[in-house]
């Protein structure tokens, strides 16, 4: 029996949603909620036009759309049918999950592996920042997202999604989008003198991925590595994940200290190193330590880490080039991110080997996740080739040493006895230093209490601390943030 569709109402004050997709929306509520039964026919595509006043042709576009989807059977014009299985009973699985009974929840011993077990009961870190709080004061290690100019972004994105080209949507090379690497390799080259050919440049998702891939490729389980300590957590957490053994290193007003690396463990296969901004003190390593890290890398055939995750900040001082720019031997792997650049979520990193490791890390990626996002690396390509990632970065300079200088005055009026903050070269936070004998944690949590996040600086540590100290992100934040973010922090301080 043929059906009257009396309910569709077409409304006007959604006049920016085309009249077939209201049609077609009105249809599939109906089947959906049991309205219209199963293989029930449709009124024919004239009639309904008729009864809704609209031309025929939108009512085709309605069906057309229901037809391709799955709610609808049968042919236009030639008796169209409400579908007997709808497309969500094929794309939902049974909601019968299996509960877990109560003497299930402890973990049956055999259920994880090894490896399974050994990070279940690691310190690696995981905690995200998705939410809004994450901007709050003194977050460390965004951008001042807001800035990003998403109106350039968005139109290069649009020429590519417009047309893709259909060799970006097959499965691409696992060493990246080849024009990304040549455009990295340029980028390098002139702005941190890094030594490479395109086919060095591997594209990965982040520096985080450089150093798992480094880890694993390069690691094997109790192999003794050199961090710096303090150390950036993601690098201690990817290189203690691969099994390696770590060995605590000072830094000094020089940076890494080589003599003291090399009392502690001698026999280190690797070492980790932030050389142009040490992480988190923002120490720059001498020329005569990179010399001399070098000379022991060759001498020793071991591997040097180079994380140049933030140089592109620089207010102050001539910048040193990279370390891997000094290496005649090929010792050096440079990882560098454009989550500090761009913006942490695009995933976006490179790591630069030397040339008889190419096909070894090409391989590792492969083997995790193939490669990263074809149409990401190419708007990246073109957001480099065009000039505006060179533009980007000026505004973000001269953005992030105002925000720097507003940070250090607010923290010399509102927290002289309490917190001592020098102000930095480069970077994009700072460290404030406590009174002797005070407690980082203490301080942070009493910050935190006062909703200000300021990471203690013994979060970084492996054993070696000599004073308590804050660190404090400035750079995703405004005037306004970082005064109010001080004024909390002075309360949560004086109140310890
Ligand atoms: C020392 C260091 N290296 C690397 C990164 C960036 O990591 P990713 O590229 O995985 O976002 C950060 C971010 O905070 C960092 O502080």
């Amino acid at each position: 029996m043929m059906t009257e569709i009396p309910f569709i109402m077409l409304d006007d004050k959604k006049s920016h949603f085309p009249l077939y997709l209201q049609i077609y929306e009105a249809i599939r509520l109906s089947v959906l909620s049991g309205n219209f039964d199963s293989q029930m026919r449709l009124p024919s595509t004239r009639s309904l036009a008729q009864q809704l006043g609209v031309s025929r042709m939108t009512v085709v576009n309605a069906y057309e759309q229901l037809l391709a989807e799955g709610y609808i059977k049968g042919k236009t014009g030639a008796g169209t049918y409400v579908a007997s299985v709808l497309p969500e009973q094929l794309l939902q699985t049974c909601d019968t999950v299996p509960q877990r009974s109560a003497a299930s929840h402890a973990r049956p011993p055999h259920s994880l592996s090894k490896r399974g077990k050994w990070l279940e009961r690691t310190y690696v870190t995981t905690s995200c920042t998705e939410d809004d709080k994450s901007f709050q004061a003194f977050q460390n290690g965004l951008p001042a997202v807001d800035k990003f100019p998403f109106d350039i972004w968005s139109r290069l994105a649009t020429r590519w999604l417009r047309h893709p080209p259909r060799e970006l949507l097959g499965y691409g090379d696992p060493g990246g989008f080849r024009p990304l690497r040549a455009s990295i390799a340029q980028y390098l080259k002139a702005s941190r003198a890094v030594r490479c050919e395109p086919e060095q440049v591997i594209i990965v998702s982040g520096a985080q991925q450089a150093l798992d891939l480094i880890a694993r490729v390069l690691l094997d389980a109790d192999d003794a590595v050199w961090v710096e300590d303090p150390c950036y957590p993601g690098a201690r957490d990817a290189l203690h994940s691969a099994g390696a053994k770590l060995v605590s290193v000072p830094v000094d007003g020089d940076g890494f200290d080589l003599a003291a690396a090399l009392r502690r463990r001698k026999d280190a296969r690797l070492v980790y190193v932030t050389p142009s901004h040490q992480y988190p003190l923002g120490v720059t390593m001498t020329l005569a330590r990179r010399l001399a890290l070098l000379e022991w890398a060759n001498r020793a055939g071991a591997w040097i880490i180079e994380d140049d995750y933030n140089s592109e900040y620089r207010y102050a001082g001539r910048p040193l080039a990279s370390l891997q720019g000094l290496d005649v031997e090929g010792r050096v792997l440079y990882v560098g991110t454009f989550s500090k650049t761009i913006f942490p979520a695009l995933r976006l990193g490179c790591l630069v080997v030397p040339p008889d490791l190419v096909d070894v890390f090409a391989a590792a990626r492969a083997m995790t996740d193939r490669h990263s996002a074809t149409l990401d690396q190419a708007i990246l390509t073109d957001f480099i080739e065009e000039g505006h990632f060179a533009r980007h970065i000026r505004r973000m300079r001269v953005l992030y040493e105002e925000r720097q200088r507003i940070l250090v005055a607010a923290a010399e009026r509102e927290l002289s006895g309490l917190l001592d903050v020098p102000p930095a070269e480069a970077g994009m936070h700072l460290v404030g230093w406590l009174p002797e004998n005070v407690s980082d944690k203490a301080a942070s949590e009493s910050a935190a209490r006062h909703r200000v996040k300021a990471t203690p600086l013994s979060a970084y540590t492996l054993d070696l601390l000599p004073r308590g100290g804050l660190v404090l992100g400035y750079t995703s934040l405004n005037a306004r943030q970082i005064k109010d973010g001080v004024r909390k922090l002075a309360k949560a301080l004086a109140t310890m």
